[in-house]
């Protein structure tokens, strides 16, 4: 596995393989890499000559300094993972870069996407990812991107992006990856007691017995229910629950609103917040 730090020797490296006629598979990652970023890299292998894996903690992601802070950052067995999956090509830059100094970095035009659920929650955050996944899309050229559905927002964020910016680039969205209870798997759960985690597959069974819910009544009773649950329980803090068309993002109230609908959710339990949702319909 090549290591680059540097963004320009990487573009060159990238554009030589490119002209050659290789495809490029590209999974970017702010590291602490578990099964869920493995499975994305390894789709990747399966689908491309070059696998490029970024690893770079994103400042401009984090509203909560300390939230940046604390973040996990184990590169050392990171690169073990990597090298064991077989990926080609890690990108490991510094702050400087991704963001070059004197470089303005203006907002985007993400069409309201970011303002909304988890963007409402984590200000800032989808404008900081939609400039670090471009200036990567930039530098990497991949044929293919591959994202985890377990960030369902920002899926359709990158998929906005990719047509905002006109580029010619595949997103592959991958399921969600679990650990064994049905809690999804990620960074943060690092920060829950082994029995916490266990526990918090609480989040994944509801989801699982709401989708079931919405079929035999409306959506919003099974939400009723579904919400009053995650309030029940002991230590959990629910911070949203919503329906959504899975194109545009907007809150949907009856499932025949949209032909993609899914629902997403954070609860915060023991004080790590945990991401999930389900995907209640795909007719498109
Ligand atoms: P990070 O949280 O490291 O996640 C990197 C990728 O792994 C994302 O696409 C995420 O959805 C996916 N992923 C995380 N947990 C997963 C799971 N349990 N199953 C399947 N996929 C999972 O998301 C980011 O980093 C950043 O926002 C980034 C895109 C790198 C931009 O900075």
């Amino acid at each position: 596995m090549i290591i680059f730090k540097s963004a320009d020797l990487l573009y060159a490296e990238l554009s030589r393989r490119k002209n050659s006629g290789q495809s490029i598979g590209f999974v970017p990652t702010m590291g602490a890499l578990h099964l869920g970023h493995q499975s994305l890299l390894e789709r990747s292998k399966s689908e491309n000559d070059t696998t490029v894996c970024s690893i770079f903690v994103n400042p401009k992601q984090f509203d909560d300094e300390m939230d940046l802070i604390n973040y996990p950052n184990p590169i050392a067995k990171d690169i073990d993972m990597l090298r064991h999956v077989g990926v080609d090509i890690l990108f490991h830059p510094t702050v400087d870069q991704v963001y070059v100094p004197g470089v303005e970095h203006e907002d985007l035009d993400l069409a309201g996407m970011d303002l909304i659920h988890e963007g409402e929650q984590r200000p800032g955050n989808f404008q900081g990812v939609a400039k670090v996944v471009k200036r990567f899309f930039e530098v990497i050229q991949p044929t293919r991107a591959y994202f985890g559905q377990k960030d369902f927002q920002q899926t359709v964020v990158v998929d906005h992006l990719i047509k905002l910016e006109s580029m010619d680039i595949e997103l592959v969205v991958c399921p969600i990856v679990r650990e064994p209870h049905g809690l999804a798997m990620s960074s943060r759960n690092e920060r829950l007691e082994d029995v916490k985690r266990d526990k918090a597959a609480f989040i994944y069974k509801s989801l699982l017995k709401f989708k079931e819910r919405c079929y035999f009544k409306s959506l919003q009773e099974a939400k009723e229910t579904t919400v009053k649950y995650l309030t029940s329980i002991e230590g959990a803090d629910l911070e949203y629950f919503v329906c959504v068309d899975g194109v545009t993002l907007n809150e949907v109230t009856q499932l025949e609103d949209a032909a993609y609908v899914a629902a997403l959710t954070v609860v915060k339990y023991d004080d790590v917040r945990l991401l999930d949702n389900i995907i209640l319909k795909d007719e498109r």
